[in-house]
């Protein structure tokens, strides 16, 4: 066998061409199909003089590819990812792990049945800004967490929306979309959250599907979080509009998505910068910024050489879907605060125990 990786993408659409266009620049993995039934799909592989298979069935029944990525629509990730890791295939599947927490437990079911490795396209967590303000935060420079506030304005043109998932609840929405990433990020860096309470509104664009929100929550270890999100509101203050890492896709603005403010000193995210007192805390004394330094990297490349080091050496990956699934019961207890009005306790019990 190559001991080159042989991956399939399937999905050729907006993030589907970001991991196509990834994989060129990898060593070691190479892009040996595309699997998706449009027209525009088949056009795209022809340009790339790669093979175009309409379904993840075909794919396996080929033998062509000896791990895959799926960046296809929510709802259709469960049969998907079942039927690859069933045929002994690896899978980088995106985010959200599945479209509801029924579908997301039965996958869990399956990856720890058939043991075939399983990441989930939270990609975010391999970019060094993240990794290095996680590490920030768990060597104590800002102390205790008091409160963190997530901003994220992303005015999307009317042309996204034509893919009718985009526009249906429980597929689309960016609850589901986009505040999953950053649901996923606070786990991450603060770890487990306890409650929630939310509001949600369809408004600007009419959808059946919510287009903004404001979520406040609170941590398991303290602290308090606000969360605005909008995919109607024109403003850079958002991680996909600040942190630059899509530029083939998104601009970069110079501003702040993220402040975390704790006991000792603050963090600004994406700039990464603690902003620190010279003695005590005390807000009539001027903070002293100081940016955390760090090589830039590219995390979508960084996801795939994670996957490719689990395909090859194993391991534990960095997103499991089990903890993938962690964020789909925020997300659906945000959900359910805003139709009730009601602080909702987040309950991981359903997850099962960490195997
Ligand atoms: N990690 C990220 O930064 C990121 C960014 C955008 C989207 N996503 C996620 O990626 C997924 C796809 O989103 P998108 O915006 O690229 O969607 P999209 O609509 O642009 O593309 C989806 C593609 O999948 C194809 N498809 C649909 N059903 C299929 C099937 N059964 N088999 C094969 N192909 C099929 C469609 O023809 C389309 O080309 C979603 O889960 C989304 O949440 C992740």
């Amino acid at each position: 066998m190559s001991t080159r990786l042989e991956v399939a993408v399937i999905g050729a659409g907006a993030i589907g061409r970001t991991h196509v266009e990834t994989l060129a620049r990898m060593q070691g993995m190479h892009l040996a199909a595309l699997v998706d039934p449009t027209p525009a799909a088949r056009a795209y592989a022809d340009s790339l003089s790669v093979p175009c298979l309409p379904d993840a069935q075909s794919l396996i029944a080929a033998g062509l590819a000896q791990a895959a990525i799926v960046a296809t629509p929510n709802e259709t990730h469960l049969p998907i990812a079942a039927a690859l890791l069933r045929a002994g295939l690896p899978v980088l599947l995106e985010k959200p792990v599945a479209e509801s927490l029924d579908s997301a437990l039965q996958l869990i079911a399956v990856a720890r049945e058939t043991g075939v490795p399983l990441l989930v396209g939270h990609h975010r967590r391999h970019n060094p800004i993240i990794q290095a303000a996680r590490a920030a935060v768990a060597n104590g420079e800002i102390g205790d967490l008091v409160m963190a506030t997530v901003t994220c304005s992303l005015a999307k043109p009317d042309s996204y929306f034509q893919a009718e998932w985009r526009r249906s609840p429980g597929a689309g929405g960016p609850l589901l979309i986009n505040l999953v990433h950053e649901i996923d990020l606070l786990r991450h860096i603060f770890g487990e959250i306890a409650f929630v309470q939310a509001v949600a509104s369809n408004a600007r664009r009419g959808f059946a599907v919510e287009d903004t929100a404001a979520v406040c929550l609170g941590f398991a270890a303290g602290g308090l979080a606000t969360l605005c999100i909008s995919d109607a509101a024109t403003g850079p203050w958002a991680w996909d509009l600040s942190a630059g890492e899509n530029p083939a896709r998104f601009p970069a603005h110079p501003v702040q998505a993220h402040l975390y403010a704790g006991t000792k000193a603050g963090l600004s995210l994406p700039d990464l910068t603690l902003w620190q007192p010279p003695g005590t805390p005390d807000w009539t004394v001027p903070l002293a910024p100081r940016r955390i330094e760090i090589a830039p990297g590219d995390p979508y490349a960084a996801q795939l050489s994670h996957f490719a080091d689990l395909i090859r050496a194993g391991g534990r990956p960095l997103v499991s879907a089990r903890d993938a699934t962690a964020n789909l019961i925020v997300l659906d207890a945000i959900r359910s605060a805003a139709a009730t009005g009601q602080r909702v306790a987040i309950d991981l019990s359903p997850l099962g125990p960490e195997t």
